[in-house]
């Protein structure tokens, strides 16, 4: 990819501060990721801070990522964190199915023990578009009430209390100041995490084609229907693609189109963090 993607509003340099110095009133972290870039959309810059207590990473979207590549991903990272939890936030089980995970983990039911006559406090972060609103929600039920936080003034973060014995403290959606690995700014633009008119949208589908061809060949001349698909030359795959939509010389749109399907999952379950696709190891 071409372009250099640096995206770093000044509202989130504050949040990150008012991150660390909340950490302190917090039992522990949940932090959102998308299940289809479960370490892509991991964010860098916070996992020091939050650390300081226990982090559970949860998957969400679970319904559109690949099952064998998650079932990796969480082979390899298991020790990572303190649970690694998956969740649909689209769906109505969420809570039941999220508070199910979270019970059967020993350390969160050390954590419940030791509170047992409070409830637990718990930071939720994620990067923009991961799902955490849809989470939160969920488990907030309709009338989410936002209070200011106190003690302490903080402008960015706000509890959140839970129909559950929980409570949150809602972060807005963080990206970090630059990213080392250009592929993982990329893979978040696809996945809808920065801004579509900050990008090109032709660099990001040109990306994910090459990305598709590689590893799910089929996806693309099954969703389109094209017959004779050029699997060795993204840039003739978009030309079929646009002309298969009935788009001319409309790249451009032909490319946000391609880039929306896949966000919706019309093209399958298919994940872009990809950890090969040979048996899982033990
Ligand atoms: P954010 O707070 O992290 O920025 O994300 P938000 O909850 O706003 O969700 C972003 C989009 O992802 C929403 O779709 C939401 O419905 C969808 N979403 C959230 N969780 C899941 C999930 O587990 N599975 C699936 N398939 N989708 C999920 P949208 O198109 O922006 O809006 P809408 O479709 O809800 O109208």
């Amino acid at each position: 990819m071409t372009q250099q993607i640096q995206w770093f509003p000044g509202h989130m340099a504050k949040t990150i501060r008012e991150i660390g110095e909340q950490m302190k009133l917090v039992d522990f972290s949940l932090e959102i990721v998308d299940a289809r870039a479960p370490q892509s959309t991991q964010n860098p810059q916070i996992m020091d801070m939050i650390s300081v207590k226990p982090v559970f990473l949860v998957l969400n979207k679970i319904d559109l990522a690949d099952p064998k590549q998650v079932a990796k991903f969480v082979s390899k990272n298991k020790n990572q964190f303190a649970g690694i939890l998956t969740t649909d936030a689209k769906t109505g089980v969420l809570s039941k199915d999220f508070l199910r995970q979270l019970k059967v983990n020993p350390i969160f039911a050390k954590l419940s023990e030791k509170n047992a006559a409070a409830n637990l406090k718990a930071l939720v972060t994620g990067t923009p578009n991961v799902g955490k609103s849809t989470f939160i929600n969920h488990l907030a039920g309709k009338n989410i009430a936002r209070t200011a936080n106190t003690p302490g003034v903080t402008h960015f973060l706000y509890w959140i209390r839970t129909r559950y014995n929980l409570i949150f403290l809602d972060t807005p959606g963080l990206l970090w100041p630059k990213f080392d690995d250009q592929e993982v700014g990329t893979k978040i633009g696809i996945l809808g995490g920065i801004k579509d008119t900050l990008l090109a949208s032709d660099d990001l589908a040109l990306w994910l084609i090459s990305f598709l061809q590689k590893n799910y060949p089929t996806a693309i001349a099954t969703k389109y229907k094209i017959g004779h698909f050029p699997l060795d030359n993204p840039v003739a795959a978009l030309m079929s693609i646009t002309s298969q939509l009935g788009m001319r010389q409309d790249f451009e749109s032909a490319s946000q189109r391609l880039i929306n399907d896949f966000r919706a999952g019309k093209l399958g379950r298919i994940s872009i963090d990809f950890y090969g696709d040979d048996y899982l190891e033990d």
